[in-house]
């Protein structure tokens, strides 16, 4: 099939405050990319501010109006989230249909989600995102009517734009309702989990950087892992028995950007909470990307909007196999505390990672061999619920069970401790 894409042009404003207006935009092309987009040209207008009513200056749009003429440019995407009235007159001024990074993220969101619950927590951002900007929609309506002179028109205009602003309220507000009960199925599952005494890592990580290749290779499972961004929305669960034959519960969950748009970070709340509850995150990293650094700083920027940055982190730079074979860096790197450089594609040092996870789950945790009496099955039970049972023996004196349990459990089973690790 013939691969059609839709010409776009890139539009940003560097007000040279802030030293990453290139990554930003090379994120924008990656994301443009992403949306099935060519990109044909990119605009940089160099100012102190962007222009409240237009974002770029005049002058710039004239310049953007002729790029777009020579390169069949079909849209024009603006790297900024645009305000609903720049997003109007841009529309008018450009003669061209126009989005912004929002937009765009959206858009890659919604042709990604596949389960119920991403799509519910898409269709929800979109809609808030849209409703302030439907009065532009209705100004460039009731201009129109204008033009004719007919005041019914302009009434006519407002009535539509109240009853499609009334419309899509309820629609937020059923969704959302809808949306509430899937994520209250799933901490219901999440908390049986907990209880259930498993500890619970989450991976975190930049799109892209290899997430659900690690999960799929320390699982040998087979999620869906593609060279495209934010190719998992889904937190997709494992579980996984570390070499010291810890169990534990591995998940995998939707890649990070820079500034995700807050009405998404908002929708995916409940997805998020799988970081925010874990017992510890691995920051998988791409090392083999040249921006590797700001993509980890973009992630450490979102752990803390949700509220995860006191949470212990291993820090894994993964695709070192693709470094060139002279590099120092993975050495240099692996310096670092709590820090691994690995290759989930290769199996590239997955002992050196699994090690690292145990030992930290240890002092969360502690080994013990208990001796429950046969009177005490209840104690028996509730241990196969809230611990990791390792081994279990019937001696004449009761079970004797091998776990692995909380640390925060362990006095409630003190008089039956035969040995601890
Ligand atoms: P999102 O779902 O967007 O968050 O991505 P992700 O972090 O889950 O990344 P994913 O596992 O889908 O991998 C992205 C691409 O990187 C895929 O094409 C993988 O095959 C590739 N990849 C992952 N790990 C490695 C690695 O160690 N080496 C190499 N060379 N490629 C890798």
């Amino acid at each position: 099939m013939e691969d059609i894409r839709e010409k776009v042009i890139l539009v940003g404003v560097d007000t040279g405050v802030a030293d990453d207006y290139d990554v930003c935009m090379q994120e924008l092309k990656s994301l443009a990319e992403a949306c099935h987009m060519q990109v044909v040209g990119i605009l940089t207008q160099k100012m102190e501010a962007a222009n409240k009513a237009l974002y770029i200056g005049t002058g710039k749009v004239e310049e953007l109006r002729e790029l777009a003429k020579m390169t069949d440019a079909e849209l024009v995407v603006f790297e900024d989230s645009l305000t609903p009235s720049q997003l109007r007159n841009l529309k008018d001024e450009c003669k061209l249909p126009v989005m912004d990074r929002t937009n765009l993220i959206l858009d890659i969101f919604a042709s990604r989600a596949k389960t119920r619950e991403a799509k519910l927590q898409v269709e929800v951002a979109r809609l808030k995102y849209l409703l302030p900007r439907l009065v532009g929609l209705h100004d460039a309506l009731s201009r129109q009517g204008g033009a004719s002179g007919s005041m019914s028109n302009k009434g006519a205009g407002e009535k539509k734009l109240e009853l499609d602003r009334r419309k899509i309220e309820h629609r937020i507000t059923e969704l959302s309702k809808e949306l509430e009960t899937v994520s209250t199925e799933r901490r219901t599952q999440r908390k049986r989990r907990r209880n259930s005494g498993i500890p619970q890592v989450s991976l975190a990580g930049y799109t892209n950087a290899g997430k659900s290749t690690l999960l799929n290779t320390l699982t040998n499972s087979d999620i869906y892992a593609k060279d495209q961004l934010f190719a998992t929305l889904d937190p997709t669960t494992r579980q996984l028995t570390l070499p010291n034959k810890q169990e534990i519960i591995i998940t995998d969950t939707v890649g990070f950007i820079q500034r995700l748009p807050h009405q998404l970070i908002a929708a995916f709340r409940s997805t998020l909470e799988v970081v925010t509850e874990a017992d510890l995150l691995v920051h998988v990293i791409d090392v083999s990307h040249e921006l590797y650094k700001e993509q980890a700083t973009a992630v450490h920027e979102v752990l803390k909007e949700i509220g995860a940055e006191t949470k212990p982190v291993i820090t894994v730079y993964n695709k070192i196999d693709k470094l060139p074979p002279d590099s120092k860096l993975a050495d240099r790197l692996a310096l670092e505390e709590d820090t691994v450089c690995i290759s989930a594609a290769k199996k590239l040092n997955l002992e050196s990672l699994q090690q690292m996870i145990e030992s930290h789950l240890k002092s969360k945790a502690v080994e013990v061999t208990l001796c429950i009496p046969y009177a005490e099955t209840a104690k028996a039970a509730q241990l196969h619920e809230t611990a990791n049972v390792l081994e279990q023996e019937y001696t004449e004196n009761g079970a004797v069970m091998k776990v692995i349990l909380p640390v925060e459990d362990l006095e409630a089973y003190n008089e039956y401790i035969l040995k601890s690790e």
